[in-house]
């Protein structure tokens, strides 16, 4: 029998390398997943929507904590790159997966869109 598979509307990692955890990654994670268990968000719980997983490095560990998202989009596969992250923010993050609205742009780098359906 295969796992049983959730489906999601987005997947937060949070950066849990070594220069992230010394700016409290590890903190902010557990806040972060404490959060969207109490208020119902987490892809297991009913209703739910959000995946949020750690990760190694992420490549700006001077700008810690890092988190990323990875959304499916009408246009796309959209990514949100985030630095110097705090709760407040990744919480809202967190909601704007789950609501299907526009990201965040605080603290916001990097790409908005990785992949369109009509891209190569
Ligand atoms: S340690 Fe987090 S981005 Fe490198």
């Amino acid at each position: 029998m295969p796992p049983k598979y959730y489906p999601t509307r987005g997947h937060l990692l949070v950066c849990q390398g070594n220069s992230c955890q010394a700016r409290g990654s590890s903190l902010l994670y557990q806040a972060l997943w404490k959060h969207l268990e109490r208020e119902a968000l987490s892809y297991y719980k009913q209703g739910g929507s959000v995946r949020l997983t750690t990760s190694g490095c992420l490549g700006a560990c001077s700008y810690g904590p890092t988190l990323c998202v990875y959304r499916q989009r009408p246009e796309g596969l959209e990514e949100g790159w985030y630095a110097a992250m705090e709760f407040p923010l990744a919480s809202r993050i967190a909601q704007a997966v789950h609501e299907d609205a526009p990201l965040p742009v605080e603290h916001r780098y990097g790409p908005a869109l990785i992949a369109g359906p009509e891209a190569d």
